[in-house]
């Protein structure tokens, strides 16, 4: 399948001599869920700001659909939405001509029909008439996203959608994300929230200091890297690890009653079988146990901190 986007060798510099953007390639399939995971100052706004054509790449080059973002700036704007992550909407307008004039902007006929679409799907209907400005954050937010879906765009860039947005708002995003999704478009979004990641995106991208560090199937990244915590509930706390136990990678938990043990669940011999046997022969009993995969949160952690110590800090 041809990708909707192709980031080729896109790097950015600023005025300031700060590289925000080592080379990055990268294409992203037509229909998929994309999420950027990164730290605080990691390149995302800047990865994506020069896609949707408001920032200047210092090199590289992006299609989109086949058009060349530079060269064919009018071509591949009106094909794109973007949800900037600052809200900029101190305005006296209304909510329905805000996104009226957004439309607008991109060149496309006035279309009642499909902003009351958008205005609906967002559950805005009843503000439409409200001043900008009156609104609350939440529902500024919202008006963001009408705006950037009032042009009909078939790649929509959301940047932080969900930060600070109380957990309905953030259930109602995921569902019109993925509404979306199955009308066809495209969605690459920004998030420091994993869970967002892992629920929504059908890959993820990990950007730490302006490198792209890994590009994986959300799936097969929580496969490949996960570990599994076995925790056992012991009849008796132990004050301290049984010498018999030193085979195995043990912490003991909540004051001795816990015993856990962190293995890779893909490996030839998880180690499970043989630690249950050793601690029947020790007589040390346990009244539950329960096994849990790692989250990609770990998993992205343990990547962030992996590249921080490359770069020698
Ligand atoms: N206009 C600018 N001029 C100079 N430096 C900038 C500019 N915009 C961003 N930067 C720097 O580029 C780096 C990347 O910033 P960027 O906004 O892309 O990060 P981010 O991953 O979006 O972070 P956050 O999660 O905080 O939104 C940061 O060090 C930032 O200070
Ligand atoms: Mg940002």
């Amino acid at each position: 399948m041809d990708p909707i986007l192709s980031i080729r060798g896109l790097s950015k510099t600023y005025a300031t001599g700060l590289q925000a953007l080592h080379p990055v390639d990268l294409d992203i399939n037509k229909g998929e869920i994309f999420a950027l995971l990164g730290p605080n100052g990691a390149g995302k706004t800047t990865l994506i700001s020069i896609i949707c054509g408001i920032v200047t790449p210092s090199d590289g080059e992006v299609l989109a659909d086949g058009y060349d973002i530079q060269l064919d700036y009018r071509e591949t704007r009106s094909r794109i939405g973007l949800v900037p992550q600052e809200l900029t909407t101190d305005s006296f307008e209304s909510v329905w001509s805000t996104v009226c004039l957004s439309r607008g902007l991109f060149g496309k006929a006035p279309d009642p029909a499909v902003i009351e679409r958008v205005l609906k799907s967002l559950s805005l209907w009843d503000k439409r008439n409200d001043k900008i400005m009156t609104l609350s954050g939440g529902m500024k937010r919202r008006v963001l996203i009408a705006k950037a879906l009032s042009h009909e765009p078939t790649i929509l860039f959301l940047d932080e959608p969900t930060a600070g947005v109380d957990v309905e708002l953030r259930r109602d995003m995921w569902a019109l994300v993925r509404g979306l999704r199955d009308e066809g478009v495209t969605v690459i979004l920004t998030t420091h929230y994993i869970e967002e990641a892992e629920e929504m995106a059908d890959r993820v991208g990990v950007i730490s200091r302006g490198r792209l560090i890994l590009v994986e199937e959300t799936q097969a990244l929580m496969k490949k890297l996960g570990k599994k915590t076995l925790t056992l509930a012991l009849q008796e706390p132990l004050t301290a690890l049984p010498e018999g136990l030193s085979d195995w990678f043990l912490t003991l938990k909540a004051d001795g009653n816990e015993l856990e043990y962190v293995f890779d669940s893909n490996a030839e011999r998880t180690g499970v079988p043989s630690l249950l046997r050793r601690l029947s022969d020790l007589g040390i009993g346990f009244k539950d146990l329960n096994t849990a995969q790692s989250s990609l949160e770990e998993i992205f952690v343990g990547l962030v901190h992996a590249t921080a110590e490359e770069a020698g800090q």
